[in-house]
C-alpha cells in the first residue's frame, strides 16, 4: 500500500457530536482531543512522516469566549502531554499560525516545545493553531517585502521553493487531506500546501473517526492516480 508522506486533517464535528448526545460542546472537544491522542500515534506508526492538524482557525475566534477559553486550556494540557509522547518517539513538534492574539501562556508552551523537539528526525507533528491560509500568505508577502528592502532577496528570483521558506513552516506539500464532520470545504486550510493534495471527505464526526475510518482514507489514497497535470502512461485507464 502507498502511504502518504504528509497527511493533513481538518478536525471537524466535535460540537455536533456533543449536541447529538445531549452534551455540552466542550465535551465534544474533549472527546475529539482524546481521539487525537491515539490516532496521531497510529498515523506515525503507519509510516506517515508529517501530520498537520487543523485544530483552531483564525476564524474560530468568532466563537464565544467560553468556547475559545475552553479550547485554549485544552490545548495547553494537550501540548504538554504530546511533548512527552512524541519527543520520546523522536518526532519534531511545530506550530503554524499567527501569534496574536494568543495568550502568553500558550505562546510560551509553543516556543518551549518547538525548541526542545527541533532536532528530532523521525517525523513532524504540525499543529495549525490560530491558523488561516490567507493570513499565512499575507504574512509571507510581508516578510518577502522586508527581505527585498534589506537586499536579502531579489524579486525576480522568487519561485515556489523560495516562497515556501516564507510560510510558517517549510513543509513538503500535503499528499492526503482528510476532513471529518461532513462539510465539503477547505475552510482556509493550507491552500498553498494542498495544491495537489488528494481530498478525502467523510461524514464521520471527529470523535468517532477511529483507526478503522482512518484505514478507509489511507486505502482510498493508495488507489488514487496522481498525475500532477501529466499523463500516467503505465495506467491502462489513460
Ligand atoms: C472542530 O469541531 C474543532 C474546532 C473547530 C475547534 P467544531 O467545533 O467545528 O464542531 P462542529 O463543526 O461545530 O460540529
Ligand atoms: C475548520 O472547522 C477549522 C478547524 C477544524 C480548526 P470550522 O468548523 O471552523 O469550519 P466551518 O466554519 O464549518 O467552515
Ligand atoms: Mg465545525
Amino acid at each position: 500500500m502507498i502511504v502518504p508522506n504528509h497527511v493533513g486533517i481538518i478536525v471537524d464535528g466535535n460540537g455536533r457530536w456533543a449536541t447529538q448526545k445531549g452534551k455540552k460542546r466542550s465535551e465534544g472537544h474533549l472527546a475529539g482531543s482524546k481521539n487525537l491522542d491515539s490516532l496521531c500515534q497510529y498515523i506515525f506508526d503507519k509510516g506517515v512522516k508529517i501530520l498537520s492538524l487543523y485544530v483552531f482557525s483564525t476564524e474560530n475566534f468568532k466563537r464565544s469566549d467560553e468556547e475559545v477559553n475552553y479550547l485554549m486550556d485544552l490545548f495547553i494540557k494537550k501540548f504538554k502531554n504530546d511533548f512527552k509522547i512524541f519527543n520520546k518517539k523522536d518526532i519534531k513538534i511545530v506550530f503554524s499560525g499567527r501569534r496574536e492574539p494568543l495568550r502568553q501562556e500558550i505562546l510560551d508552551i509553543i516556543d518551549d516545545i518547538t525548541y526542545k523537539t527541533k532536532d528530532n528526525k523521525s517525523g513532524i507533528l504540525n499543529f495549525c493553531l490560530n491558523y488561516g491560509s490567507h493570513a499565512e500568505i499575507i504574512d509571507a508577502v510581508k516578510k518577502i517585502n522586508k527581505d527585498i528592502i534589506n537586499n536579502k532577496l531579489v524579486i525576480d528570483e522568487l519561485n515556489d521553493d523560495i516562497f515556501k521558506n516564507y510560510l510558517y513552516n517549510n513543509l513538503p506539500d500535503v499528499d492526503l487531506l482528510i476532513r471529518t464532520g461532513g462539510e465539503v470545504r477547505l475552510s482556509n486550510f493550507m491552500l498553498w500546501q494542498c495544491a495537489y493534495a488528494e481530498l478525502y471527505f467523510t461524514d464521520i464526526l471527529f470523535p468517532d473517526f477511529n483507526e478503522a475510518e482512518l484505514e478507509k482514507a489511507l486505502d482510498s489514497y493508495s488507489k488514487r492516480d496522481r498525475r500532477y497535470g501529466g499523463i500516467n502512461y503505465e495506467k491502462k485507464s489513460n
